[in-house]
């Protein structure tokens, strides 16, 4: 292979004139670099560019501005039949009135590719997606995992290079999603292909990803792993959107080396010992972010730094675990505990109205620009 990066977008802007008259930047400068064997993501809501981003990677649209590169090699105005990509589309787009051996085989036959080679490549995709003798099955005649393993299947057989995936699971309820979640990322790791991926579930994009590009609004907010996005996100909106964040909104009230204080007035007090984030300055109106995970509930009158008092408001048991909202001085919080012990003894809950500490550790407190 002639590049490190199966794709890569840079400065890619796709612009569209809506009906309303109006100009839209559906893509605004995006930047990234998916590299070879990855399985990587886009992962933003409704309308945040997603489908845009994919369909101008297969060819399917042109860049206002930018370019989009695959292996390496400007692509401009190639063709989609052209680019070593293929694409698995939400709908399928399953030939209804064909077999699955029809479907699979239809790319190829347009090719002209000699039919032994073709029996051998459809059985090849066939075993890959394990729908080994349902060859002569017609869409209708298959649930909606397997038809949807069809799909990827006529992808796979033309040996792509990269495969793209747009929402391939959002038909499928979730017991399946699941299940074909870890399908795909093993077929992905099998096959080593580079595999794009387009959702908006985050759960999904956590799962099955070597890297997520978070997105919203046509701009990519953040790229990362899993971890780090869910560990280090950039900015408010990240920590928002991936899981669940309490916000704090105060003031750097010092900077120094492992020890960002930062004043909230909500509860009259200073938190310590705080990573420092970059481009944070001294009297700067922040966020502090807090996963309701990592805050601990201790003893009302144990003494510790970082610990404020709260009331606890309610506690939801939902199995695995236990939501916890508290206040603080009317400060709205959420705390998440494993039920690591039974819960069968009533007495193991928090009860409404009892006062409790919340502790915050600094390392897992992160300080966020605000306006972000
Ligand atoms: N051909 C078009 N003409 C005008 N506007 C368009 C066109 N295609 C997409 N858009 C707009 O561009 C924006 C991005 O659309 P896109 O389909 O990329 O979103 P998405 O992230 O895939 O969303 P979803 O999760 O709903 O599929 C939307 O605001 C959409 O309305
Ligand atoms: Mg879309």
């Amino acid at each position: 292979m002639t590049s490190e990066f199966a794709v890569e977008l840079r400065d890619v802007v796709k612009q569209f004139i809506t009906p309303e008259g109006n100009q839209l930047n559906a893509v605004d400068h995006v930047t990234m670099q998916i590299k070879n064997g990855e399985f990587f993501s886009m992962l933003g809501s409704s309308g945040c560019g997603k489908t845009t981003s994919l369909r101008m990677i297969a060819g399917f649209e042109w860049t206002t501005e930018g370019e989009v590169y695959i292996e390496g090699k400007p692509m401009g105005h190639t063709p989609p039949f052209q680019r070593k990509v293929n694409t698995v589309f939400q709908s399928y787009a399953l030939f209804q009135h064909m077999s699955v051996y029809q479907n699979i085989a239809f790319g190829l036959e347009m090719e002209g590719v000699k039919e032994e080679e073709i029996k051998k490549r459809v059985g090849r995709a066939l075993e890959m997606v394990q729908l080994t003798g349902m060859e002569r099955r017609k869409p209708k005649q298959l649930s909606g995992g397997q038809q949807q393993r069809v799909a990827v299947a006529r992808a796979l057989v033309k040996t792509p290079d990269v495969l793209l995936l747009d929402e391939p699971l959002g038909a499928l309820d979730l017991k399946l999603r699941k299940e074909m979640q870890l399908e795909l990322k093993a077929l992905q790791q099998q096959l080593g292909i580079t595999f794009v991926y387009v959702t908006h579930d985050q759960e999904e994009a956590l799962t099955m990803s070597d890297r997520i590009a978070v997105m919203s609004q046509g701009k990519v907010q953040q790229m990362g792993t899993p971890v780090e996005i869910y560990e280090r996100p950039a900015n408010k909106f990240v920590a928002d959107f991936i899981g669940e964040s309490n916000f704090l909104e105060g003031k750097i009230k010092s900077l120094e080396k492992d020890d960002a204080r930062v004043f909230i007035p909500a509860l009259n007090m200073e938190i310590r010992g705080l990573p420092i984030s970059e481009g944070l300055v001294k009297g700067e109106e922040v966020v502090v972010s807090i996963r309701p995970e990592k805050i601990r509930i201790t003893d009302k009158n144990a003494k510790a730094e970082n610990l404020f008092h709260a009331v606890v408001k309610n506690t939801v048991y939902i199995g695995a675990d236990t939501h916890i909202y508290v206040s603080a001085q009317g400060v709205n919080l959420k705390v998440l505990e494993q039920n690591h012990i039974s819960r069968l003894d009533p007495n193991s809950f928090y009860h409404v109205g009892q006062d409790v500490g919340l502790m915050l550790m600094p390392e897992n407190t992160l300080v966020l620009k605000k306006d972000a």
